[in-house]
This record gives structure tokens, sequence and C-alpha cells, in this order.
């Protein structure tokens, strides 16, 4: 028995070192340790010797069993990092490439990242704030007190009874002049989403606005309108009018807003724009309440701002029907940009 233990090992151990592929492994695998294996036979007759024989065979066949089992693994192991080898070998380099598929930038961020090009130009910097804003900023600082009736045009998304999803840009007008008051010139534009109870062909509920501010001394509604003129013919082209509508924010005065002629229907009227204009944004002389409240001296500095709404802007560029497209997200209209 105890010979016959020693000599399957061995010769075991000695296949296995030999075998070429993981397939002639296997069939070693089989041969000695399956269930009619030539180990597997030796082990099971272990149980028939004599007792007193027993502990000892028993012991041999089980380490018998353990070696064997441990060179057909370290063989396996071996194998495979040498087919892996292998099959590197076989590449054939000749083959055409797989077309890696490119995404490209949304539309929204195309148009929002050549507005700011558009005023960096003309001087001016970026600044950002926080979507999740407090009434005291968005509303409060801006003339618009609890219970004022403004709010209603802008009603929002509540995270708490004094913090809502910022429903403009406005709020960082604040911020931007709290943090840096009374250093002059401030001419900053903010871009960032903001969030409406709206929903309908030219209104989402998520949308993306531009804030302007300027704050000098000596600035007049003149500068206002100049820059809108430049940014008009820059972003739409030379011939592009622009009309400024008498309005009302509470954080400007006078107010005014501003509408490009419709490029969808060059001007006549049609269901995205009802009478040839497309409002793009509101404006106005700041509120000297709110120079106040920002840390600047409304007897000394004026300064104008402005709210532009960047998917109608884009709508205009690209004559877009329906701004709820922007955010449907169907890869047959967002690769057309
Ligand atoms: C404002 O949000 C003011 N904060 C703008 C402003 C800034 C005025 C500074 C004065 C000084 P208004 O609610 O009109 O104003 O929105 C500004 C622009 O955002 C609109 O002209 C329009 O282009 C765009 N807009 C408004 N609501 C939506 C909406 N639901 N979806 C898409 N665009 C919108
Ligand atoms: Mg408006």
């Amino acid at each position: 028995m105890v010979s016959d233990l020693e000599r399957v090992k061995a010769e075991a151990l000695s296949a296995v070192r030999e075998a070429r592929t993981p397939s002639e492994l296997q069939a070693l695998r089989v041969r000695y340790l399956g269930r009619r294996g030539e180990l597997t036979a030796l082990l099971r007759g272990v149980g028939k010797l004599d007792p007193a024989l027993r502990p000892e065979a028993g012991r041999l066949a089980n380490e018998a069993r353990q070696a064997v089992e441990a060179a057909l693994e370290e063989r396996e192991g071996a194998l495979s990092e040498a087919g892996a080898g292998c099959g590197a070998e076989t590449l054939d380099v000749t083959l055409p490439g797989r077309p890696v598929l490119l995404g490209r930038r949304h539309p929204v961020t195309r148009v929002r990242q050549e507005v700011e090009d558009i005023f960096l130009r003309m001087g001016f910097e970026v600044a950002e704030g926080p979507e999740v804003e407090l009434d005291y900023y968005n509303f409060e600082l801006l003339n618009m007190p609890p219970d004022h009736p403004a709010r209603d045009m802008q009603d929002s998304f509540y995270v708490t009874p004094h913090i809502l999803l910022r429903t403009h840009t406005s709020p960082v007008q604040l911020r931007y002049m709290r943090a840096h008051a009374p250093r002059l010139p401030v001419r900053i534009i903010v871009p960032g989403k903001v969030y409406r109870r709206d929903d309908d062909p030219t209104h989402a509920p998520m949308f993306t606005q531009v804030e302007g501010l300027v704050v000098d001394r000596g600035i007049t509604l003149a500068h206002l309108k100049g820059v809108l003129e430049e940014f008009a013919r820059a972003m739409f082209g030379a011939e592009t009018r622009i009309r400024l509508r008498p309005s009302y924010f509470p954080f400007t005065e006078p107010s005014a807003e501003v509408d490009v002629s419709c490029t969808l229907c060059g001007g006549r009227g049609c269901r995205t724009c009802h009478n040839g204009w497309l409002e793009i944004l509101g404006s106005g002389m700041v509120h000297p309440e709110v120079l106040r409240n920002g840390g600047y001296d409304p007897g000394k500095v004026t300064g104008f701002a402005f709210g532009m709404g960047v998917e109608r802007v884009a709508m205009l560029k690209y004559g877009i029907d329906d701004l709820r497209h922007f955010f449907i997200n169907d890869v047959r209209f967002l690769r057309q940009f």
C-alpha cells in the first residue's frame, strides 16, 4: 500500500510538471484525483487496511493527495500566465481600431460658454453663487420682503421656509458686492442654474441664467444698452435688432426687458415668439437700496444689472422651437450640435 502510494504520487507529480496545456492538466486531475482516480482509489483502500496500519497509511495518502493538488494548481497558474502572453502575441495589429464614441458639449453649455466669452472680451469677470439659497439673498436684499407680490412671478421650490432653490442669479449680486465693497469697479457675469415652478414651451422648471452686474462712478442706462447691443450682435450676427421694453423689477429702477428679433420666423410671429420678438433678459439700473444692501453708497456710485435666459438665447441661435428639448436628452436632438 505505502509503496503504491509513493509510486502513484511520484508519477502524478512528474506528469503534472510536464503537462503543456490546461486540457492535459484537466485530464491528469481526473486520472489521479477524480472519482475513479488512482489516488482516490488508494485513499479508499485505507479503510480496508488492518486497523493498526490505518493511521500511518491515511496520513501518507492525504499527504500524497495534497501534494498532487498543489502541483496541479501551480502548473495551472504557470500555464495560464504563459497563455496570456501567447494571446497578446497573436493580436492582429492590422485590424482596424474600434471607434471611440466621443460625446459632445450640450448646446446649453456651448451657448453659456459663448456668452461668457463675449462678456470676458468686454472686461467682465465670472463669479458664482449657491443654487440652494437663503430667502434673504434671493428676495429680501433685492427689495422683495415677505408677501411682496413680485415673489409670485418666481414661485420656487422651498427646502425650508427660509431656504429655497434660487429663482434667479440676482442673489449673487449681493453676495459679490458684500464680499468686495467698496472696491470699484464691479464688473461681473454670473452663469448658473435657477429653478421655478414653470413648465411650457418657453419655460422650464430648471433653466440657466447669466446675471450681469456693473457698478462704478457714472454708470448710466446708455452703458447698459451699449453692452447688450454689443452682446446681441456678437451672439446672433451684426444685423440683429434688440428692443428694450419698459418693465418692473423691485431691484432695478428704471427696469427694462430686452427682446431679440425672433430667428425662427424672421420676426413675423410664430408659435414660439407669438409676436416676432423673444424675451431673453430682464435688466435695469441697480436700485439704490440694493447698492446700499451691497455695501456701496448710492450717492456716489450707480450700476446696471441684467439677467439673461441662456436656453432662450440657445433657441434663437439654433432655431429650436421648444425649450424642453434641451432637457429630454434625446440623442437625435443632441447629436445635431
Ligand atoms: C429675472 O429673473 C431677473 N432676476 C432679471 C434681472 C436681473 C432683472 C438683474 C434686472 C436686473 P425674469 O424672471 O424675467 O427676470 O427672467 C429673466 C430671463 O430668464 C427671462 O428673460 C427669460 O429669458 C429667462 N426665463 C425666465 N423664466 C424662464 C423659464 N421658466 N425657463 C427658461 N427661461 C426662463
Ligand atoms: Mg421676464
